[in-house]
């Protein structure tokens, strides 16, 4: 952990109340939920489920725990595609617009769809999945782009009672199979190609790698997006026109239990191996709805725009479970934010009148680069609040999206929370709490959150340590699929069973606000996504050319971290330019994109100590431009000057 970023953050005294205009209309405007929480955390939150989930059966039951597993509204039974849909059209508001879907190219008509047309699909869709043999329990990948028949592929899914899994469209075929064979998807929904930055990515020729590697994918459901010509494999390959379209206009919602699995989710983890947390039915819905109404301040007559990928979990809970489950309309759009220019989004938000916006600090980096004459040229008054998520975000970035994206009207909201977690745990309730730029604030109603030392003692007020919860809520993941020996030592082991171990660093002022301060594991944070330093260097090794491979995360200005990897050629391989830039490619192609290291450095050796391991400590140190810290145990106290020389040089270049 640094601590230089910590002095940096504590340097940031200013103060931003709750705007009285804001105030005055918002949901909440007291402390009652925290209170209600706090006297009775059953009552409250079967309160809470009551109110805002459409149970077929409603549960008497809240939690009951058995540390470290628990379970949630035990006794309930429901469909989450029937929460989210069928309630709203019966109630009369299906002609309530669900998505504006706006498709990338601006020249392309957008499309609104209404719950009512959103049901239709999803129970046309669920008919075809039904035909293709999916049933109940069985797992189905989905492979897409930001298109409207994404959320509706999920939410089919859920119609069945089939969990989903669904893998960011920008991850290798190998990540995809592996993540497929991993959790034994029977059948992947994909489409032909998907758009991005003007460019036509071939999901379905990615797909039909990945299906290589994972055998139990024996059908395909494939949309056509962009009309390119891709093989359809007879017997395996169906596309989405001819399989769904003719089914018929309703599917009954498979009524499961609370704790029936919706979905699998991949996160990275410090092995190579991505673990896939498994999600379950009733907690998951009610916890991203009630955090997606507080935190949000969701209102009849909003339009929000959550603008995350539906890959991750960010998508999974605020552009789908949350927003359907309250009956909220959102944006859904499909394609990069600076494409063809980075006034996209203030443009989006101009003319669907966009009143709450929810996006990453890396993104809203990348808008300050581009110049705030992009969002002053447009009418950005129908705002009333900003959100972020994925990192910490530094202070002057909050206050330029304060005051240049907010106008000083609308609160910002800097959420903390994990894949694992299924929805934010840390955060300010907009019309309550007074936010501190660079803070997440406080734990949410129901979350006990704490910052505690080696020993799971909690530390003095500013001083820094892990950050742990102390209690199990609605959205935890229940386990890791396949692998709950892995759900126990890697979340409940360091601790003990009651108290789950996040692997964020943070510190709590005087306040009781909790301020971020990054992973404490091997696990970067790149554009607010998380790759684990092993699956860098797994993919390193294997190229031929490598013998052996370090990867460190750098800071980055816009991106967070960037990963940084040091290698050790084999014999027969002569150091070069060219030979580095292949291996940095290798990765984007190996793990996907995203994982693209900054760059690849080859050295004469890796540090290691006596016992041959790699001090990462110190590549570490080396990338954070920080002073090395003790090499007395190292085998060879010289490598480290090499590695440290040849570094600077790449990052100075990069600067
Ligand atoms: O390190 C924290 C960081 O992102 C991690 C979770 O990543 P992931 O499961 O991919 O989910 C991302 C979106 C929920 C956390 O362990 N993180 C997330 N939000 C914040 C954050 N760090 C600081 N401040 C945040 N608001």
């Amino acid at each position: 952990m640094s601590d230089e970023s910590i002095d940096v953050l504590l340097s940031e005294g200013r103060t931003f109340p709750p705007p009285p205009g804001f105030r005055e209309r918002a949901l909440i405007g007291d402390t009652s939920l925290y209170d209600h929480a706090e006297r009775d955390l059953d009552g409250f939150w079967l309160d809470q489920t009551r109110r805002l989930v459409g149970w077929f059966q409603e549960p008497e039951t809240a939690l009951e725990w058995e540390p470290p597993h628990c379970t949630w509204f035990r006794d309930g039974r429901l469909n989450a595609s029937h929460s989210c849909l069928d309630r709203h059209v019966e109630a009369g508001r299906g002609d309530r617009i669900a998505y504006h879907f706006v498709p990338e190219d601006p020249d392309e008509p957008h499309r609104a769809i209404s719950y009512a047309e959103l049901l239709e699909q999803v129970c046309r869709t669920a008919g075809a999945l039904r035909e293709l043999g999916v049933g109940k329990g069985d797992v189905v990948g989905i492979y897409m782009g930001m298109v409207p028949e994404l959320p509706v592929a999920m939410l089919a899914c859920a119609r069945i009672g089939a969990p989903h899994v669904v893998v960011f469209g920008g991850f290798s075929s190998a990540s995809l199979g592996e993540r497929l064979e991993g959790t034994g998807a029977r059948l992947l929904v994909t489409q032909d190609e998907a758009w991005r930055k003007g460019a036509a990515i071939p999901l379905k020729a990615i797909a039909d790698e990945a299906a290589e590697l994972a055998p139990s994918v024996q059908g395909m459901l494939v949309l056509r997006r962009t009309g390119a010509d891709v093989t359809m494999r007879e017997g395996r390959d169906h596309w989405w026109h001819d399989a769904v379209e003719r089914q018929a206009a309703t599917f009954e919602a498979e009524p499961v239990e609370a704790e029936h699995t919706l979905f699998c989710l991949h996160t990275s983890g410090t092995t190579a191996k991505p673990k896939a947390a498994v999600h379950t039915t009733g907690g998951y819905l009610t916890y991203a709805s009630a955090t997606h109404r507080w935190v949000f301040d969701i209102q009849d007559g909003d339009v929000w725009w959550c603008a995350a990928d539906v890959g991750w979990v960010t998508g999974h809970s605020y552009i789908v479970y949350g927003p359907l489950n309250n009956g909220a309309t959102s944006v859904l759009y499909e394609g990069d934010p600076m494409h063809p220019s980075p006034a996209r989004h203030w443009q989006i938000i101009e003319r669907y009148q966009v009143t709450q916006y929810y996006t990453a600090p890396t993104l809203i980096r990348a808008f300050i680069k581009a110049g705030s004459e992009h969002p002053e040229a447009h009418d950005l008054s129908s705002l009333r609040l900003l959100g972020t998520v994925g990192e910490p975000i530094n202070p002057e970035a909050w206050v330029w999206y304060w005051k240049t994206i907010g106008g000083g009207r609308c609160p910002v909201v800097d959420t903390w929370w994990q894949t694992e977690t299924g929805g934010i745990m840390i955060a300010p309730l907009p019309g309550v709490t007074t936010a501190k730029p660079g803070s997440a604030t406080r734990p949410l109603p129901g979350i006990r959150a704490e910052v505690v030392d080696d020993q799971g003692n909690p530390v003095a007020a500013g001083r820094g340590g892990y950050l742990v919860l102390r209690r199990p809520w609605p959205g935890i993941f229940r386990t890791l699929y396949d692998d709950d020996a892995r759900y126990v030592g890697n979340y409940f082991e360091r601790f003990g069973p009651e108290t789950y171990f996040a692997g964020d660093g943070a510190r709590v002022d005087e306040d009781g606000c909790f301020w971020l301060l990054g992973r404490i594991d091997d696990v970067m944070n790149v554009s607010g996504h998380r790759l684990s330093t092993i699956e860098l260097e797994s993919a390193l090794v294997e190229h031929p050319a490598v013998a052996e491979a370090a990867a460190t995360a750098a800071p980055d200005a816009l991106t967070g971290q960037t990963p940084l990897c040091f290698v050790l050629l084999r014999s027969g391989y002569e150091p070069s330019d060219q030979l580095a830039a292949e291996l940095r490619d290798w990765i984007g192609e190996k793990i996907g994109k995203i994982a693209r290291p900054k760059a690849v450095i080859i050295v004469s050796d890796l540090p290691k100590t006596r016992s041959g391991k790699i001090m990462r400590r110190l590549l570490r140190d080396i990338a954070e431009g920080h002073e090395l810290g003790d090499t007395t145990t190292l085998r060879d106290p010289a490598v480290v000057e090499e590695i440290k020389q040849k570094a600077d040089e790449v990052l100075a270049a990069s600067r």
